[in-house]
């Protein structure tokens, strides 16, 4: 007896989606696991059909209405590669009342309507999986949730903006200007469509918030994360890596340190989840030192296992879209969520959130950089 094919429908052929759809059109066989259901494109939703076209996309699988798409009988899986709050975030919603999988690559709507969208997979009974929504090609969330499922993890930091740390490393290695490294992040399709989430730090916040539900149970309210350094005056400092400045890289430098964009989150003794998303002063030789360009490093901290590193491409069509792909296999294979086995997330009103504390070490620009190791 065959097995049904999965008919999945794309939302959003930008950088991502069209990646994803190049998979399908190329007939990867990775797309038809053994032990799962075949899985074929049946549409793709996409605004601007004229540039589709242009990218390789047939106009047969085309439509510029994602409402129907997310409503349709003919497809059983939808993938959101459109980016942003809305409409990303109500056509998911709908997707999952409407009885589909979903597999999305969308950070924003993870991070920020997480307790609702995972409910709604609960109660559908669906699988909603959002690999790609962290540290891009890497496989991270999943080891989280799973393979690391019988530890007790008590903290989880790292470089998870691809953009920034590409940034960071061109200011710091060729003492190159904020804007002209910006620009170029962006020309390689690194940054996102409005570049201040990833240097005010608002993504890699975003991006914290998902590795604490899955390492500690719970959706903590993105507002509540911290994403500016102190100062030397003691006020708030500018958020992100907005206030960063050249000499502020070459006097740390000299020092033998070098500023990445870190984003840590840490469960308190007293139940307290500590979260902060800053540029952080560690010295040049250590492993997120050396962690340049686009590359993203996760480090998980737990009992019994220790530390667990991983590092990889964290942004980028190509390396988001293997994500994705791999969760489609995931879904074909008849694997859940990507939280697995855990139990639904703790309410968000009943935790408390605050900033990791710790040593800071004063720059020209006053801004005093936490010091990591
Ligand atoms: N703008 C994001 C980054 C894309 O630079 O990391 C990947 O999530």
């Amino acid at each position: 007896m065959s097995i049904q094919p999965l008919r999945v429908g794309v939302i959003g052929a930008g950088t991502v989606g069209r990646e994803v759809v190049r998979a399908f059109l190329e007939r990867s066989p990775r797309l038809m696991p053994s032990d799962g259901a075949p899985l074929v494109l049946t549409a793709v939703a996409e605004k601007f059909t004229e540039r589709a076209i242009a990218n390789g996309i047939p106009e047969a699988l085309l439509t510029d209405a994602p409402a129907h798409l997310v409503a349709s009988t003919d497809v059983d899986v939808i993938v959101e590669t459109m980016g942003g709050a809305e409409p990303a975030h109500t056509l998911v919603a709908a997707a999952l009342q409407h009885g589909k999988s979903v597999v999305t690559a969308n950070k924003h709507i993870v991070a920020h309507y997480g307790p609702e969208l995972e409910r709604l997979a609960r109660e559908a009974g669906v699988p909603f999986r959002f690999e790609a929504a962290v540290g891009g090609g890497i496989p991270l969330l999943g080891p989280i949730a799973q393979d690391l499922a019988a530890n007790r993890i008590a903290r989880v930091r790292g470089i998870v903006n691809g953009t920034t740390n590409y940034m960071l490393t061109a200011m710091t290695r060729e003492g190159r200007d904020y804007a002209e490294v910006l620009a170029e992040a962006q020309a390689k399709g690194y940054a996102e469509a409005d570049p201040t989430a990833d240097v005010e730090g608002l993504d890699a916040l975003n991006k914290l918030v998902i590795l604490a539900r899955l390492a500690f149970g719970a959706w903590i309210d993105p507002a509540a994360v911290s994403n500016r350094p102190g100062t030397t005056t003691g006020a708030p400092g500018l958020p992100g890596i907005t206030g960063v400045t050249a000499e502020d890289v070459a006097a740390l430098a000299a020092e033998g340190r070098v500023l990445r964009l870190i984003a840590t989150t840490r469960l308190a003794e007293d139940g307290a989840i500590e979260a902060s998303v800053v540029p952080t002063a560690v010295p040049a030789e250590s492993p997120f030192g050396r962690c340049d360009g686009v590359l993203n490093r996760v480090e998980v901290d737990g009992l019994p296992v220790g530390r667990v590193a991983f590092e990889g491409p964290g942004a980028g069509g190509p390396a988001a879209a293997a994500a994705v792909l791999s969760d489609l296999v995931s879904i074909a294979r008849g694997l859940g969520s990507t939280w697995a086995g855990s139990p639904a997330a703790a309410e968000r009103s009943a935790i408390e959130v605050r900033p990791v504390a710790g040593e800071c070490v004063a720059a020209p620009s006053g801004a005093c950089y936490p010091v990591g190791d």
